[in-house]
């Protein structure tokens, strides 16, 4: 008796064992189809050099070497990189002490702050918003409010509120997104870092104002003797402008 209820478990075990290694051997053909391609390879100082103006961050970034923070993400992970990018005059609007004084890790901060290490779609932001102050790439205290405002992403944190002007490029892995104000936390700057004079103040533009045509085209116009003996290069270059153009487009439908 005792002896078959061991044979009956031990074959049991027998079976529940080699059964799945069974399936196993089976399984492979089913479940590798061709692999899916690999996400095409952005590189973010093209990107950032071709659009905008992004000049002033883009500097921050190569100085402090988080963009090979920002392009290691992008590269070597699967959760991909989400970039708010302040134009440059969202730069030149702040007085230049309170960024020259910076020491290095609160710059590199401030970078990073301006950056989450997950890639989001501008329809993804509407389930984020939901979830409260959002942790960015700089980590602990360093977190930023997102809302989505009947479809524009308005991002807060410390003094600057702001938003996204554009969409510069929006791909798995990477998505650039424009912003119109540098996002400035209160743990860099203890009081609201004052404007500087500003000479001809343009009113704050709705979305539908942002007009890719006229200001992506002057930033590819003093290319062409740079590039002339690298058209591949230039072909990035017109083929990222011709993304962040559909993208703002997109942005304003
Ligand atoms: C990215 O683009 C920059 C500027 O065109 C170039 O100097 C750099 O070599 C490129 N990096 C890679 C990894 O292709
Ligand atoms: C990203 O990938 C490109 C192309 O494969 C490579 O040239 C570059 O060195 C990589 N950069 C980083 C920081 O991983
Ligand atoms: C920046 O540093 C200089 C020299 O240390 C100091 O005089 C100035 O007040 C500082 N400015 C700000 C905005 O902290
Ligand atoms: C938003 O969240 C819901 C529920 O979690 C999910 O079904 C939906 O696909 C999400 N939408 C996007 C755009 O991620
Ligand atoms: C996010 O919003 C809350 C509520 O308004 C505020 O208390 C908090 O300071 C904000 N977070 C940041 C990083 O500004």
């Amino acid at each position: 008796m005792a002896l078959t209820t061991v044979l009956a478990v031990t074959t049991l075990l027998v079976l529940s064992v080699s059964t799945p290694a069974a399936a196993q051997a089976a399984s492979p053909p089913a479940f590798s189809p061709a692999p899916a391609p690999a996400p095409e390879f952005v590189n973010l100082t093209n990107l950032l050099t071709v659009a905008g103006p992004f000049h002033t961050f883009l500097n921050y970034l190569t100085q402090t070497q988080v963009l090979q923070t920002f392009q290691n993400q992008a590269n070597n992970t699967d959760q991909g990189v989400t970039i708010f990018v302040p134009k440059d005059s969202a730069f030149s609007a702040i007085k230049k002490p309170a960024f020259a004084n910076l020491t290095g890790d609160q710059l590199k901060s401030l970078l990073l702050l301006h950056a989450l290490p997950k890639y989001y779609s501008l329809a993804e932001f509407r389930n984020l918003s939901n979830l409260g102050p959002v942790s960015t790439f700089a980590g602990g205290q360093y977190t930023m409010n997102l809302t989505d405002d009947s479809g524009t992403i308005r991002l807060q944190s410390g003094w600057a509120n702001t938003k996204v002007t554009s969409s510069v490029w929006s791909a798995y892995p990477v998505a650039v997104y424009e912003v119109d104000r540098v996002l400035l936390p209160k743990a860099i700057f203890a009081v609201d870092p004052p404007l500087a004079p500003a000479p001809a103040p343009t009113p704050e533009a709705p979305v539908a104002d942002v007009s890719p045509a006229p200001s992506k085209g002057k930033v590819g116009a003093p290319k062409p003797s740079e590039d002339s003996t690298n058209s591949g290069c230039m072909a990035g270059g017109f083929g990222y402008m011709a993304l962040a153009i559909s993208g703002a487009l997109m942005i304003m439908l």
